[in-house]
């Protein structure tokens, strides 16, 4: 059943999505060219949406709204984390507040505008990203540039993606409404002990609605996170677990491939890395081995 969709094509008027069009070409244009000031397309993307006005003129008639829309001037909280690097974060900054404010308006709101524009701006902040990748509205990340995204990847309306410690969304992976995926966790006996580790996301994987998956949890190809879960390990090729905390209880009967993208019993996992230098990296002895996870 490969390539069918339950989902249908739906148009808007001519003149307006040519109009949409132009916005989406030159805002492309202009984050290729390693001339542009990011902070500069960005305050005056978001002047024109929010405002309707060139950001000079909001400026002069507005100057705390104006101010707001330049990323130099707002903070996020990944840059009060030690661990967040302060160059990668700068480069991505204007495009993760462009992202996140376009979001209150109705050029975020609007698919036919929003998913074009956050596949643009992925292009840009994410580590990596693939054909199609197709972002509904309200999303966040910690810092973007951890993310890693395979082709024809769908991220519904408000999930955090906490990508401080890296995510890997694999080809066709699909992550529901108000979904957590999860990079980083702080220690039980002491708050400002925080390990990051890679959270993956395996291949037509599909993490549904209103779950959370821990850091450093691998899922594997074609595996599923039922409704209200909270995964706290690994789920094996076509595994469904479901619960709190989740246990796998079903598999998919369906034609095992020849090959995985994201196996969980052979997957490298992450170790984990220390994110405060007031705590030293485990030893490796102390490191999950692959499979261990395996919430069987
Ligand atoms: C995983 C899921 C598909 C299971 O649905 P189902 O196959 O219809 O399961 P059933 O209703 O037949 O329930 C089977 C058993 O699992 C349990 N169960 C089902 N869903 C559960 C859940 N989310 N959490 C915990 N237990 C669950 C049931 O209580 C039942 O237990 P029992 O056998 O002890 O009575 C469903 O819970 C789910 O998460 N759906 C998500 C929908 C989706 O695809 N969202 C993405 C859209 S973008």
């Amino acid at each position: 059943m490969a390539g069918v969709t339950w989902l249908k094509p739906v148009s808007i008027d001519g003149d307006a999505q040519a109009a949409y069009n132009e916005f989406l070409r030159d805002l492309e244009s202009r984050l290729a060219d390693p001339a542009t000031d990011r902070n500069v397309v960005a305050r005056e993307v978001l002047a024109q949406a929010m405002y309707g006005r060139e950001y000079g003129q909001l400026l002069a008639d507005a100057p705390i709204a104006a101010l707001n829309l330049d990323a130099r001037n707002v903070t996020f909280e990944a840059e009060y984390y030690m661990v967040t690097d302060t160059e990668q974060f700068a480069r991505v900054k204007p495009l993760l507040w462009l992202w996140k404010n376009l979001d209150l308006t109705p050029v975020g709101q609007n698919p036919v505008t929003g998913i074009p524009v956050r596949r643009i701006l992925a292009g840009h902040i994410f580590r990596r990203v693939g054909r199609d990748f197709k972002c509904w509205q309200n999303v966040e990340f910690s810092v973007g540039y951890n993310m890693e995204v395979g082709h024809g990847v769908v991220v519904h309306r408000h999930v955090l993606l906490d990508d401080i410690g890296g995510i890997e969304l694999h080809d066709h992976a699909s992550v529901s409404d108000y979904v957590n995926i999860y990079s980083h966790t702080h220690s039980v006996l002491d708050g400002p002990d925080v390990t990051l580790r890679r959270t993956v996301i395996g291949r037509g994987a599909r993490i549904t609605y209103h779950s959370t998956v821990l850091a450093g949890s691998v899922v594997s190809d074609d595996a599923m996170l039922a409704t209200h879960a909270l995964l706290r390990g690994d789920i094996p090729p076509h595994g469904i677990a479901m619960g709190l905390p989740a246990r796998v209880t079903r598999f998919k009967d369906r034609a095992r491939p020849e090959a995985y993208a994201v196996d969980s019993r052979t997957y490298p996992h992450d170790g984990g890395r220390k994110a405060n230098p007031h705590f030293p990296d485990p030893t490796p002895n102390q490191s999950r081995l692959p499979g261990e996870g395996d919430l069987l």
